[in-house]
């Protein structure tokens, strides 16, 4: 064999086990980052049970997401099985095996609006950061429902996340809910509720976590590599919104998971959650993703 070839295959040899052992220890840095401690003085919200909070809380666990992953009941459902993913969320309804039944008042504040478990570590996947700006009356409402949940049969929840991912996270290329959140902001005020762009922005929090801070789209940090670019919700360079002429055509949009000439968006996009949504919600957020200014896509 050629010498050259063959120094070019120790070469590539060695590479691969440069590789793999700066694989593994970049899983280890990311295992460990996952175990840190976040310091986070937290107060409790009142949660108030009565029939109106009760009907809030349902919508908003509907509608935000949680139910995608945390199934109605609250059972905890499978909701990442690919690309070397595999993340099923842990029940949390007062049900056997759920992680919830030791939750003082303020557990429940941590985790949703601040991403961090009782014991001060951060949680992986849940986008807590989606949460934050939840005001007290609605954060309140959703977890005086959740309290409420029937008892469904569930686990604490498994999660297996690459090597390679790890790394990335443990380098700081892919970052956790808690380390997104500016857990100083004081609560958000609320706005009223209505078809205007400032109720809207408040729906909107729930997009960023995929979308970006600035909904311009892009690659989605931590996403299995089979899931496509989440669009650019400004008008900026390659604007989805220009698909939408009407509020009713992207109301209808949030119902069906189809663009208006019926071909089907990736169901990367929450559609479970989305189509609950009331008109109200359907036709702020309209008006708030009209209201940006442009950024071009994936600036986040
Ligand atoms: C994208 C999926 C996803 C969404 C959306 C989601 N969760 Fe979670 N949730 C998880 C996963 C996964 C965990 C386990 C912790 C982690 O992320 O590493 C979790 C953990 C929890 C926990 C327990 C944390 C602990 O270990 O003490 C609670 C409580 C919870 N979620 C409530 C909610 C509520 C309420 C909502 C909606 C506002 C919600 N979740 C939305 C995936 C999700
Ligand atoms: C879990 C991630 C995720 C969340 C949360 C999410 N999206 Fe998306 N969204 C995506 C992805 C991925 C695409 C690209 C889909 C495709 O290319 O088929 C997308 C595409 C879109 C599109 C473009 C559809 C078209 O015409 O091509 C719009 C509009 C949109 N999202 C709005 C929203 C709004 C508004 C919210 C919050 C209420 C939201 N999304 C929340 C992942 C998400």
């Amino acid at each position: 064999m050629n010498k050259w070839l063959k120094r070019s295959l120790v070469g590539i040899a060695a590479i691969g086990v440069l590789g793999a052992t700066g694989l593994a220890a970049g899983a280890y840095l990311g295992d460990r980052k996952a175990q840190r401690y976040v310091p986070l003085q937290v107060a409790a919200v009142a949660t108030p049970a009565d029939a109106a909070s009760l009907q809030r809380g349902r919508y908003l666990f509907a509608t935000r997401g949680c139910a995608d992953c945390h199934g109605a009941s609250g059972r905890g459902e499978v909701f990442i099985d690919g690309g070397g993913l595999y993340a099923k969320a842990p029940n949390i309804s007062p049900g056997p095996g759920n992680v919830v039944s030791g939750y003082a008042d303020e557990d429940w504040v941590r985790t949703i609006r601040h991403g961090v478990k009782p014991n001060g570590q951060p949680l992986f996947i849940m986008p807590s950061e989606d949460y934050n700006r939840l005001t007290d009356a609605d954060l309140g409402a959703l977890i005086a429902y959740v309290k409420q949940l029937p008892p469904a049969p569930g686990d604490a929840g498994v999660m297996r996340v690459p090597a390679l991912v790890k790394t990335m996270y443990a380098a700081g290329l892919i970052q956790d809910a808690a380390e997104k959140i500016d857990h100083d902001l004081p609560a958000a005020q609320p706005v009223p509720e209505g078809v205007t762009a400032a109720h809207g922005a408040y729906v909107a929090t729930m997009c960023i976590g995929c979308h970006g801070a600035g909904l311009s789209g892009g690659k989605i940090p931590g996403g299995p590599p089979d899931w496509p670019a989440a669009a650019n919700l400004t008008p900026g360079e390659g604007s989805a919104m220009t698909h939408y002429a009407s509020a009713e055509e992207f109301a209808a949009m949030l119902r069906t998971g189809k663009r208006p000439d019926g071909t089907e968006i990736s169901k990367v996009m929450p559609f479970t959650s989305l189509r609950e949504m009331n008109d109200t919600d359907a036709h702020a957020l309209y008006a708030h993703l009209k209201s940006l200014a442009p950024l071009a896509l994936g600036n986040r």
